[in-house]
C-alpha cells in the first residue's frame, strides 16, 4: 500500500472512531461535576445516547421502513439546554414520578411534606429531581448502569433510597429500562423516563398522525390539578378508548371534561394485564415513515402525555422549535398520588425489599 493511501485508510479509521465515540465529555454539571454522553450502538446499527446527568436520553436513532436512521426524541445537542430548564426531556423521573397532591402524604403516622413545583402540588420529584443530578455510570458494552443515592430528607422524602437505572440496547431493536431501588426507612417510589418520541423524527412536526393503541379498559380521571379523582373509569364510548388503534389527533379536540381539564391528553392509564409481568401496553406507528414503537412494561399505569405544554419557545437538536403536541410521552408508572390513595396499587417501599420495574421500548417497522 503505497504511503499517500496508508494515510487516507489511517484518516478514515480515525474520523469514523470520532463519529462513534462511545463515551465523551458533555459538559459540567451546576455542581461542578463533569458529565459525559455514553453511545450506546447495536449490531444492526441503532444508536441510543444517553448522559449520566439526570439519566437523560439524549437522542435514540432507529430506522424507517427504508433503513433510514432518524432520530425520534426531542433534546438538545449541549448539556446546556438541558440546564436551563426543560419540561424533562428524556429524563429518569423520581424519586416519584407524576404528581402527589398538596405534596403531603402519611406514612406511618407521620405527615411528609414535599416542595410544592406544580401549582399547589407535587411533580416529578420535586425541585431538584432525579432528573437533574449526576449519576454514577458503568458502561459494559450495550448496557449503561446508572446509580444513584438520595439521601434520607431529600426533596422531603424519608429514607436514604439507593437506585439504579440500566439501560440496554438489544440487538432486537429495543431500549429497555430496568428500575431498581433499596431504602432504609419506608419510603414511596415510583420511577420512569419521560422520553418525549416524535417517530417521523425529532422536529418533524406535530404527532397527531400517530396512530395510538394502549391497551387500557381504564383511566383514571383528574381534577383541575391534574390530581386523580380516585376514580378507575372505563374508557368505554370516550376518547381515552384506545384499545384499538386511533391516531392521537383523532378525537383530540372532542367536547370532553377531561381532555379540557388534561389541556389534552395528560392522564394515567389503567393497563390491563398483571402489574409485576413484562407485558405489551402500547404500540404506536408513524403512517409516513413506517416506524412503530411498542411499550413494554410491568408497571400497573402509564401516563398519556401529549406534550401540550411545549409552546415554540423551545429550540431543540439540529435548531428544531418544538411547538406544541410535537412530542408525546408513554411514562410507565404507578398511578398518580398513590401515597394518598388508598384504593391505588401500593408505592410504599420497604427496608428490605426491593423496588424492580422492567420498561421496553420496541422499535420496528410496518
Ligand atoms: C407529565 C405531566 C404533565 C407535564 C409533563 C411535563 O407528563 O403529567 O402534566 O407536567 O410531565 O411538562
Amino acid at each position: 500500500m503505497s504511503i499517500g493511501r496508508l494515510a487516507i485508510v489511517c484518516l478514515s479509521a480515525v474520523i469514523a472512531a470520532m463519529s462513534y465515540a462511545p463515551q465523551k465529555e458533555f459538559g459540567k454539571a451546576p455542581s461542578g461535576e463533569t458529565v459525559e454522553l455514553y453511545t450506546l450502538t447495536n449490531s444492526k446499527g441503532v444508536e441510543a445516547a444517553i448522559t449520566n446527568f439526570g439519566g437523560i436520553v439524549v437522542s435514540l436513532k432507529v430506522p424507517d421502513r427504508n433503513g433510514k436512521l432518524g432520530d425520534v426524541v426531542l433534546g438538545f445537542d449541549a448539556l446546556d439546554g438541558y440546564l436551563k430548564g426543560h419540561p424533562y426531556f428524556g429524563a429518569i423521573i423520581g424519586r416519584y414520578g407524576n404528581r402527589i397532591a398538596k405534596g403531603t402524604f402519611r406514612l406511618g403516622g407521620v405527615e411528609y411534606t414535599l416542595a410544592r413545583n406544580n401549582g399547589e402540588n407535587h411533580l416529578h420529584g420535586g425541585i431538584k429531581g432525579f432528573d437533574k443530578v449526576v449519576w454514577k455510570a458503568k458502561r459494559d458494552g450495550q448496557r449503561l448502569e446508572l446509580s444513584y443515592l438520595s439521601k434520607d430528607g431529600e426533596e422531603g422524602y424519608p429514607g436514604n433510597l439507593a437506585a439504579t437505572v440500566s439501560y440496554t440496547l438489544t440487538d432486537n431493536n429495543e431500549l429497555r429500562i430496568d428500575y431498581s431501588a433499596t431504602t432504609d426507612k419506608n419510603t414511596v417510589v415510583n420511577l420512569t423516563n419521560h422520553s418525549y418520541f416524535n417517530l417521523a423524527g425529532q422536529g418533524e412536526g406535530n404527532i397527531l398522525g400517530h396512530s395510538l393503541m394502549i391497551d387500557a379498559d381504564r383511566f383514571t380521571p383528574v381534577d383541575k390539578g391534574l390530581i386523580p379523582t380516585g376514580e378507575l373509569r372505563n374508557v368505554e364510548g370516550t376518547p381515552f378508548d384506545f384499545r384499538k388503534p386511533h391516531p392521537i389527533g383523532e378525537r383530540v379536540d372532542a367536547k370532553d371534561e377531561q381532555l379540557t381539564l388534561g389541556n389534552g391528553y395528560d392522564h394515567n392509564f389503567v393497563l390491563n394485564g398483571s402489574a409485576g409481568s413484562l407485558r405489551l401496553a402500547a404500540r404506536v406507528t408513524e403512517p409516513r415513515s413506517g416506524r412503530v414503537m411498542e411499550v413494554l412494561t410491568t408497571e400497573p399505569g402509564v401516563q398519556f402525555y401529549i406534550g401540550n405544554f411545549l409552546d415554540g419557545t423551545i429550540k431543540g437538536k439540529g435548531g428544531k422549535v418544538y411547538q406544541r403536541r410535537y412530542g408525546f410521552c408513554l411514562e410507565t408508572q404507578h398511578f398518580p398520588d398513590s401515597p394518598n390513595k388508598p384504593n391505588f396499587p401500593s408505592v410504599v417501599l420497604k427496608p428490605g425489599s426491593r423496588y424492580s420495574t422492567t420498561t421496553v421500548y420496541r422499535f420496528s417497522t410496518g
